[in-house]
């Protein structure tokens, strides 16, 4: 028997749905039930009823879904894919950052462990931030982890004080302003869509910003034949599903999440053999955890 027919197989006799990130390989993205962006997995992940949730993307994903979910059983085909931007923010930070301002509200990125979640107001991803950020009654915004996304969103929301810290995607944020300019001369007429956890000057060449699903959209319903591709290429499968005709190109020769990279058909399979791997939060962790996430999604 083939592995994905191994897969579906014991799919169906767990009672088990396959959440997939579109930074995670096409192989994976192909035996997927739902494949999206952050946001719209942590919408999937409240409404699928499987026993079993088999999360193919970084461990603050399969976090967040067994947060919202504790009473399904949430398995990560790999234990170490982890995003090193979800611990870039301390308590210590946010302690000193309420103690100064009296009206400021913690903005968390989903990208973040439940511990930084536990000490937010809400939680947002790059689809939503922008929104739930100008629906927020507060003056003063402290956004953590990435100051990428961060400082995109107060441009966004000018009458915001938007406070920073120093986190980042190692992925994005060595994007530059040279690759761009760069990939640009080689392609004129490529039209360039990027992801919001790139740098400031990154950003400024944009035909279009906007999450993963974001990305997607755009290229497949601009009226263009070439797109540079600022983000990590794993969405390069879902456009060209939807949009066989595109020409697409990176401005940096790997543009891959080696975390994402992690998850493999083999470690699939292993997950639901096996019951490895299941993801566990404690529960004061998870009650605290989840009242940003919900508001998030109430906002969002
Ligand atoms: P999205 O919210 O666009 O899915 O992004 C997640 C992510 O990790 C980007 O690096
Ligand atoms: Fe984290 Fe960056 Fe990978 Fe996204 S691309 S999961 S932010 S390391």
């Amino acid at each position: 028997m083939q592995i994905t027919q191994a897969i579906e197989k014991l799919k169906q006799e767990k009672n088990a749905v396959i959440l997939a990130h579109y930074y995670v390989d096409k192989e994976i993205q192909d035996i997927a039930d739902y494949i999206g962006d952050s946001f719209y997995l942590s919408k999937v992940a409240t409404k699928v009823d499987a026993e079993r949730i088999i999360f193919c993307g970084v461990e603050f994903m399969g976090e967040s879904a067994k947060v919202l979910n504790p009473e399904k059983r949430v398995f990560m085909p790999d234990a170490t894919a982890d995003c090193p931007m979800a611990h870039m923010a301390t308590v210590e930070e946010i302690e000193k950052v309420k103690a100064t301002y009296d009206d400021v509200a913690v903005v968390c990125y989903i990208n973040s462990t439940a511990e930084l979640k536990s000490h937010a107001d809400v939680c947002v991803t790059s689809s939503n931030a922008v929104k739930i950020v100008s629906k927020l009654p507060n003056k003063n915004i402290f956004f953590i982890p990435d100051r990428n996304l961060g400082s995109y969103v107060a441009k966004q929301v000018p009458d915001k004080n938007v406070i920073l810290n120093s986190g980042c995607c190692p992925r994005h944020a060595n994007m530059t302003d040279d690759m761009v300019l760069a990939a640009k001369a080689a392609h004129p007429n490529a039209k360039f869509a990027v992801h919001p956890e790139c740098v400031e000057d990154v950003l400024k060449h944009a035909d279009y910003i906007g999450s993963t699903s974001g990305i997607i959209d755009y290229v497949v319903d601009t009226d263009a034949e070439e797109f540079l591709i600022g983000t990590v290429d794993g969405v390069f499968a879902e456009i060209q599903k939807r949009a066989p005709e595109k020409k697409l190109y990176t401005i940096k020769e790997d543009q891959t999440c080696i975390n994402m990279k992690k998850v493999t058909l083999e470690k699939v399979l292993d997950v639901l053999e096996n019951d490895t791997n299941e993801v566990f939060v404690e529960q004061e962790l998870a009650d605290a955890s989840m009242k940003p996430l919900e508001r998030m999604l109430a906002l969002g």
